[in-house]
């Protein structure tokens, strides 16, 4: 039987719509059978594609900022006018179409042709820029690049066997079973040769020469560099236990260690999951997508306390009981014999997969040995270039200057990585932009998505506003006052219009 065409919503644009028929200056309607978003900021009007190019939020639920929008889900912001993905993690830019006035009404007319971006050259552009790590940092700088009219050369050395990759989907969907392939790569493989990025895989740096501007790449040939940028991401801390070294143990970073655990996951009845992080939680819920018991061991007394506080703890903690999960908190892991795991407590568990989520470590080593100044990560200035000059570093290793907390901080957020590997990309090309994006991340536990954005490792207060257990809240994160942090659910408008007080609160 045929299936039956879901009619696009909204009025047909092409007919002419009311400006009374928006809505907070937005309004969804179709053209043909693509739907679009019209919106009305300041005296302009802008009809663009109505989803995130990103994981197609529905764009009319986000907030419009002058002449763009920022996205309700994972935080991009688009440009009204042409189009581009400003920001991170959308990298793909909107349709857009053009609009008309007529006897106050508004008709939206045809597609305007998308601009591809042309090599063109860039003043004082360096020649060769090398990029040390196929992550999101890495990736996004390399993206960003091209899209700024960079023509010179770009070599991106990954020692991961698979090319850039949407990673947060690893302990999300994808380990859950419920994402196809194609959804990982960040960009199709024809992309690299396309875009004339010199992508090597398995490829590892082993040293880097600052005086001669050299990388040294093992079992390989040196490479010159003018500039070079050091994304080398953060690795898992494996537990130095009797038997943590076994097949079905397994810790989860790369696409490869991710396709590891859906193999030992085939046929087992029960995991345990170690660690009551992010991944760990995460990896969990995926786990119980496959009908598999899991037990968490986690020595805290509330999963994510020291991140989201006790509510959200405790919420947290109740949400993955309702789902199945057995917490052992409190206690960890000792030994692994075979299927048998023996917790500090006394107890065994038997599990055909185990699941280390204990924490990652940044990978520092190529900038501690090149002498690069190090402060608990690869410290750089608000440029994102690290004490020597030409070398940027960004992502999960980079500590930088965050105005918004006035502190000196690293974090291990997928879309602050994303955003240093473009800001790095523009101050490569000589523009010296500060980067000042408001910390944001997001985690998916089961149907329910947890927004953050800001960055509070400590606090007084948390103020509370709507109910966690229904799953419509808002925690502000407060010291002295002053809200350092906001975490919610359910409440992406508020979300977004938290992230933009603090982008304005003006204590630079
Ligand atoms: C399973 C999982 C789920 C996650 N989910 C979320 C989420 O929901 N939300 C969120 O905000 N964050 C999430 N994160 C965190 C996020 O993925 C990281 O913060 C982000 O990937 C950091 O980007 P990066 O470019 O610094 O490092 P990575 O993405 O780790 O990339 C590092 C790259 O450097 C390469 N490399 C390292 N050393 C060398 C060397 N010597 N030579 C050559 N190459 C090298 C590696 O092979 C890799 O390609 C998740 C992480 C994981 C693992
Ligand atoms: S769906 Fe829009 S940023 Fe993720």
């Amino acid at each position: 039987m045929a299936q039956e065409q879901t009619p696009p919503s909204g009025p047909d644009l092409t007919q002419g719509v009311a400006f009374d028929a928006f809505v907070d200056g937005k309004l969804v309607g179709h053209v043909g059978s693509e739907e679009v978003l019209l919106v009305h900021s300041g005296s302009e009007l802008f009809a663009v594609g109505a989803h995130c190019s990103h994981y197609h939020a529905p764009l009319a639920d986000g907030l419009v900022v002058g002449p763009s929008v920022r996205c309700p889900w994972h935080h991009a912001c688009f440009d009204l006018r042409s189009g581009e993905a400003a920001r991170a993690p959308a990298l793909s830019a909107l349709e857009c179409w053009k609009v008309e006035q007529r006897d106050g009404r508004i008709f939206v007319k045809e597609k305007r042709q998308q601009t591809k971006p042309q090599p063109k050259a860039v003043a004082n552009a360096p020649a060769k820029i090398v990029i040390v790590g196929g992550g999101a940092a890495g990736f996004a700088a390399a993206e960003m690049l091209r899209r700024r009219g960079f023509g010179g050369s770009i070599v991106m050395l990954s020692h991961d066997a698979a090319a850039p990759t949407d990673r947060p989907n690893l302990s999300k969907d994808y380990l859950a079973g419920s994402a196809p392939e194609d959804w990982l790569p960040l960009r199709p493989n024809e992309f690299y040769a396309e875009n004339n990025i010199e992508l090597r895989l398995n490829a590892e740096v082993v040293g880097i020469d600052t005086k001669a501007h050299q990388v040294m790449v093992a079992g390989g040939k040196n490479l010159t560099y003018d500039r070079l940028l050091l994304a080398t991401g953060a690795e898992p801390v494996r537990l130095p236990i009797p038997g943590a070294d076994q097949p079905h143990v397994h810790v989860l970073r790369s696409l490869a260690d991710c396709r590891a655990i859906i193999e030992s996951a085939k046929g087992a009845r029960r995991a345990i999951v170690i660690g009551a992080s992010f991944i760990g939680l995460e990896a969990a819920a995926a786990l119980r997508a496959r009908d598999i018991e899991v037990h968490v061991v986690a020595p805290e007394q509330r999963p994510m306390e020291r991140v989201l506080g006790p509510d959200m703890g405790d919420f947290v903690r109740a949400l993955h009981e309702e789902h199945g999960v057995i917490f052992h908190l409190g206690d960890t892991v000792v030994a692994i014999d075979g299927k048998r795991a023996t917790l500090r407590n006394g107890g065994v568990l038997e599990a055909e997969l185990v699941v280390v989520g204990v924490g990652v470590r940044p990978r520092l080593g190529l900038a501690e040995q090149a002498g690069l100044k190090i402060d608990r990560g690869v410290a750089v200035n608000a440029f994102l270039e690290t004490s020597v000059a030409g070398i940027y570093a960004v992502g999960d290793i980079a500590r930088w200057p965050d105005p918004h907390s006035r502190e000196n901080i690293r974090v291990e957020h997928w879309v602050v990585a994303e955003r240093q590997g473009q800001t790095a990309a523009r101050n490569m090309l000589g523009q010296q932009q500060v980067f000042d994006a408001v910390p944001f991340f997001w985690s998916q536990h089961y149907d329910v998505p947890v927004n953050y954005v800001g960055h509070a490792e400590q606090w007084d207060e948390i103020a509370i506003e709507g109910d966690i257990a229904a799953r419509d809240c808002l925690l502000k994160y407060r010291s002295k006052g002053r809200v350092l942090a906001v975490a919610s659910i359910y409440r992406d408008l508020a979300s977004l219009q938290a992230e933009l007080a603090m982008e304005q609160t003006p204590n630079r």
